[in-house]
């Protein structure tokens, strides 16, 4: 298999991670004689700095010239005053914008070696496999008026959907459900916003065309909170882009830690491939980032745009077999350290590698 991936490592944690993710595909590549190339390019902060801008023409163009995108992370304290069109994340906004992935694919699963990570009772969290599709291109990230009028002391966005928006990330949602427990939850906010009470008409018509799925409408506010404290009810969920923000974060205490969630953008030209967290620069340049995150992102490369399920499901078994074994990232580790051994990012990108390459020889 050939593989043509950019790698937008951006700022903070984002090249720390990313470096061990496309570590573990290059294990990946040499155990089967895949020919995987990696072109790193310039996004976010690093390439406001150097560029001038967040989204360089030269790393738009090979996106769009890619098989996928691996993205780090984008964002850094030193650029939170600009405004908001020239800031980091408006490069990771127009690079989601221009690859044209409507869907993103948010799983968040409790491995089981984590439950006692959780802030929630382990009883609670065991056995939750939730996976959100967020849409990424809608709303009110893109919606337009937008802007602070700082003379009148007023500023607006606007949420903005169009039908066809709801009923392309809707179906993508049931297929998914259909493969899974036939469970479709969507969540919006229809006791106020017009833009959600057309949401749910709209998921509830296309509803029509999987009769197999069984769908249920949660408004967002009860969801935060169905969420934690019945987790495993929940099967697919797909909601609009802020709302999927919200609770795709929020869904990181039933995995343990921010640091183990990946994440797919389909539907568009090009896949875009990103861990949910950012570039945490409490924690950035010091070793402490959890590269798993981005490592099942890598996973996700494979399942979604290359087609090798057994290599994908290879590497999530290695990250599993990790956790059994008792490694941990810091941020994986919460009262009782016994029996756990505390890695830095790059040990713990070597041990998924090496666990990896054990088992695609062992299955070769
Ligand atoms: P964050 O996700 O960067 O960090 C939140 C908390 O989680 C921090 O305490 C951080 O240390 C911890 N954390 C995050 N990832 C971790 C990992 N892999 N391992 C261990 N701990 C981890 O969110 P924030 O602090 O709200 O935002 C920081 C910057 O990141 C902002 O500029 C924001 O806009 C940006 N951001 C970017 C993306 C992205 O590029 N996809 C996503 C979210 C936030
Ligand atoms: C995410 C991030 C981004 C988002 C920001 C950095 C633009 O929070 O991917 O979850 O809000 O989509
Ligand atoms: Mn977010």
């Amino acid at each position: 298999m050939k593989l043509k991936i950019v790698v937008t490592a951006g700022d903070g944690i984002g090249p720390e991670v990313t470096g061990e993710a496309v570590a573990v595909l290059q294990e990946v590549a040499a155990q089967g004689g895949h020919e995987f190339t990696f072109a790193e390019k310039r996004i976010g902060g690093v390439a406001i700095v150097q560029d001038g801008t967040p989204l360089p023409k030269d790393t738009l163009d090979a996106a769009l010239a890619a098989d996928a995108v691996l993205l780090g992370a984008v964002g850094g304290n030193e650029f939170n005053s600009m405004d908001p069109s020239k800031r980091p994340e408006a490069g990771l906004l127009a690079i989601r914008a221009a690859l044209g992935g409507f869907a993103n694919l948010r799983p968040a699963f409790a491995f089981k070696e984590l439950t006692v990570n959780s802030p929630l009772k382990a009883e609670i969290v065991e056995g939750a496999d939730i996976l959100f599709v967020r849409e990424l291109l809608g709303g009110l990230y893109f919606g337009k008026p937008r802007a602070w009028d700082k003379a009148k002391g007023e500023a607006w966005n606007t949420m903005r959907y169009t039908r066809d928006e709801v009923v392309r990330v809707a179906r993508i949602a049931f297929k998914l459900a259909e493969k899974r427990r036939k469970k479709l939850t969507s969540v919006d906010k229809s006791n106020v916003l017009e833009v959600s009470q057309m949401w749910r008409a709209t998921v509830s018509e296309v509803a029509a065309e999987f009769p197999e799925v069984t769908l249920e409408h949660q408004l967002v506010d009860s969801m935060a909170m169905h969420i934690m404290n019945r987790p495993r009810d929940f099967d697919v969920v797909v909601t609009e882009n802020l709302f999927g923000d919200v609770l795709t974060d929020e869904s990181a205490v039933i995995t343990g830690s921010l640091g183990m969630l990946p994440s797919a953008t389909i539907g568009g030209k090009v896949n875009l491939y990103e861990p949910v967290h950012g570039s945490a620069p409490d924690i950035a340049g010091k070793g402490l980032a959890n590269p798993l995150g981005a490592i099942l992102t890598v996973a996700l490369i494979l399942r979604h745009s290359a087609g090798m399920e057994t290599e994908a499901a290879a590497i999530e078994s290695a990250v599993r077999k990790v956790l059994e074994e008792g490694f941990r990232t810091p941020d994986l580790v919460r009262g009782n350290k016994q029996g756990l051994t505390v890695l830095s990012t790059k040990e713990m990108g070597a041990k998924v590698r090496e666990t990896v390459k054990g088992l695609l020889i062992a299955i070769a």
